[in-house]
């Protein structure tokens, strides 16, 4: 094994090699400096997509750290395109993920408006379940603002208040994509709790903070939310999960046997 890997060594000076040469030396420094930081393979077209990484550029995400989940979103919002309904955000800091929902929206068969909840003044207090990750008025933004960087855009609404304050400005509409994105428990839960009823079959709940670290509450509030009904969340790989309306999904963790791996030649 060793071997074949010293062999392998004058091939990664090649300039076509460059790049993954490169690759493993930021591996190794990764593997010094933070240990438990997972690196995965640099080969993904997306990485390359022009129009996505002029969207990053533009949000001011070209670090790159919230390019996965930027993508995820736009990926989920294509499970939606037969599902009637509107689309909401709650949360929106300044506007990126809204950007993409109402672009998805712009280019639907369907007729969408695309609804905005957000306080304008930061993250509400966290509760006990929150941890001491985040502190009350963190991410704050303007709505001015938000309303200038969703400029390209007609059909949508900004809702400034506390959740739940203005939800009964949708209280008459139903949804086929809506994404909860506000960091703390008590308005994951208050938003999953209006939302959830009001989603059609196979409309996409997406949360940005479920499964993160930085999040505890808004992964238990909606454990909990979801215990008695049929979705479960999936947990996304690089933070968020989702669930799909209607979609029966397995309450207990799948994890397989080496026994189902060996049926599969794995
Ligand atoms: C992480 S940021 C949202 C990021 C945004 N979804 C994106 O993709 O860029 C969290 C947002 O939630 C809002 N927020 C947090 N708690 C809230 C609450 N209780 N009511 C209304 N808005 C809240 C904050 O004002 C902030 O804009």
């Amino acid at each position: 094994m060793a071997s074949r890997w010293i062999r392998g060594i004058p091939k990664l000076f090649q300039a076509r090699h460059r790049r993954l040469w490169r690759f493993y030396v930021l591996l190794a420094m990764g593997r010094l400096l933070v240990p438990a930081y997972r690196f995965k393979w640099p080969q993904m077209d997306w990485w390359e997509d022009k129009s996505f990484n002029r969207y990053l550029e533009r949000f001011g995400e070209s670090g790159w750290l919230n390019t996965d989940r930027r993508w995820m979103l736009s990926q989920l919002l294509r499970l939606t395109e037969a599902v009637p309904g509107d689309t909401a955000e709650c949360g929106v800091f300044k506007g990126a993920s809204s950007y993409l929902i109402c672009s998805a929206n712009v280019q639907s068969t369907q007729k969408r408006w695309h609804f905005v909840f957000d306080s304008f003044e930061g993250l509400s207090a966290p509760v006990g379940s929150d941890g001491d990750h985040w502190k009350a008025g963190d991410l704050t933004v303007s709505e001015d603002l938000v309303q200038q960087n969703l400029s390209d855009f007609t059909e949508f609404s900004l809702h400034k208040g506390w959740i739940p304050e203005r939800f009964p400005d949708a209280a008459e509409r139903s949804f086929s994509f809506v994404h909860i994105d506000v960091d703390v428990m008590e308005p994951t839960r208050d938003s999953v709790g209006f939302f959830y009823p009001r989603l059609n079959d196979g409309g996409v709940l997406l949360c940005d903070d479920y499964g993160c670290t930085t999040c505890p509450g808004a992964t238990e509030c909606i454990d909990a939310y979801l215990e008695d009904k049929p979705e479960k969340m999936i947990a996304l790989t690089a933070g968020g999960g989702f669930f799909i309306k209607g979609l029966q999904t397995r309450a207990d963790g799948f994890a397989a046997t080496s026994d189902q791996l060996k049926e599969v030649g794995v």
